[in-house]
């Protein structure tokens, strides 16, 4: 983490990369009206760093966007991005085709480094997930000032207690569930939802809670669905002919293993899915109950992010803007307790924060009564 006073910038650039989440538009806003107040000028890139390494798909002058204050008015209630994003634009590891048809991995972050010295960029801000903040970590290592700012609705960026997304996705989650209860209920089914989460279930844990749900399986704790079943046979016993059943993407069994979608792209994670189905079949198989799966997927990612997201997003924006001018680079803005400030990303890119066996939000689940598969 560096941090000498810092008074020469005059433009930054901003980029969104990873999965979208709803509060990007609002960092967005953010940053480019932070910027302003100081008499810089901002630039957004598109399509993650694409906007600058593909020329090819981009018309002269295309790539990237000027952030104005007019461009940036009403944004921050938007889903999505307005700079676009990209899951497979590592420049450090970008995709290229090469000759003989076959794609390989090539280092292309100095094509990168030359494009932001050629369009007058003196900083930039980093907004991503775990892949988007180990490259601002590296980019800063070439010696650009850059800040991440942590984005999933996964929730699982380590050093930071929450990322803006989070709280969006788990309250459509819990209204879907509010929903299901019903149908669940007049027809005396099993409804298994599955939630996003690859490696940590926060969403499906917190929307669990929040919805009501019987059992819910993270993938922090392998299942063992004879538990599952002893839970809807109990209620069955209680006169409670309905169960639902909360499963993260990510979850699997103690003696399985996780639920792929289709083998990994190159330069892109693998992708999963499917594991929700698995459960329901396996639990109408075990309990003889009529069961059906709900996956909610990408709609997770979607909408309207939440008032409590949109201000979390606008604090990460600015305080970017903040750490860049009190010259940081090679930092993370984070919320820490009550305030948001720099981490150094040295410390906590690539790492993932898990949701914690021993945390209270755990034992609150066990201590409703709620299964957790173990
Ligand atoms: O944003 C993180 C995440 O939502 C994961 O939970 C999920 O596995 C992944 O994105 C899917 O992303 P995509 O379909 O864009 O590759």
């Amino acid at each position: 983490m560096s941090s000498d006073a810092c008074t020469s910038i005059r433009r930054i650039a901003i980029t969104t990369g990873g999965g979208d989440a709803p509060g990007l538009n609002a960092v967005i806003c953010a940053v480019t009206r932070a910027a302003l107040q100081r008499g810089w000028t901002c630039i957004g890139i598109r399509d993650g760093y694409d906007g600058l390494l593909r020329p090819d798909r981009y018309a002269v002058g295309e790539g990237c966007l000027p952030l104005t204050a007019a461009r940036v008015e009403g944004i921050a209630a938007l889903g999505g991005t307005v700079l676009g994003s990209t899951s497979k634009g590592n420049p450090f590891a970008y995709p290229t085709v090469q000759t003989d048809g076959t794609t390989a991995l090539v280092d292309r972050s100095q094509d990168l480094l030359e494009a932001l010295a050629r369009d007058g960029i003196d900083a930039l801000v980093a907004v991503g997930g775990d892949g988007s903040l180990a490259i601002a970590h590296q980019l800063a290592q070439r010696g650009l000032p850059v800040v991440g700012v942590p984005k999933t609705i996964d929730n699982d960026l380590d050093g930071t207690v929450m990322t803006f997304g989070f709280d969006t996705a788990v309250a459509f989650a819990s209204e879907c569930i509010d929903r299901l209860h019903t149908t669940a209920a007049s027809h005396h089914r099993v409804l298994v939802v599955e939630v996003m989460g690859r490696y940590a279930g926060w969403i499906a844990l917190h929307a669990g809670l929040a919805g009501g749900a019987h059992a819910i399986l993270l993938p922090e704790i392998p299942f063992d669905l004879a538990t599952v079943a002893e839970l809807i046979a109990r209620r069955e016993t209680q006169g409670l002919s309905y169960s639902i059943v909360v499963v993260a993407e990510g979850a699997h069994p103690k003696d399985g293993t996780r639920a792929l979608c289709g083998p990994a792209e190159a330069g892109h994670a693998e992708r999963l899915g499917g594991m929700g189905e698995q459960v329901s079949l396996a639990l109408a198989q075990r309990t003889g109950k009529d069961s059906r799966c709900v996956v909610l997927g990408h709609l997770l990612r979607g909408g309207s992010p939440t008032a409590f997201d949109r201000v979390a997003a606008l604090r990460f924006g600015a305080a970017a803007v903040r750490a860049l001018e009190a010259g940081q680079s090679g930092v993370m803005v984070a919320l820490d307790g009550r305030d948001v400030r720099p981490v150094s990303l040295a410390d906590v890119a690539g790492r993932m924060k898990a949701v914690p066996l021993d945390g209270d939000t755990l034992a609150t689940a066990r201590d409703l009564g709620l299964c957790l598969g173990d």
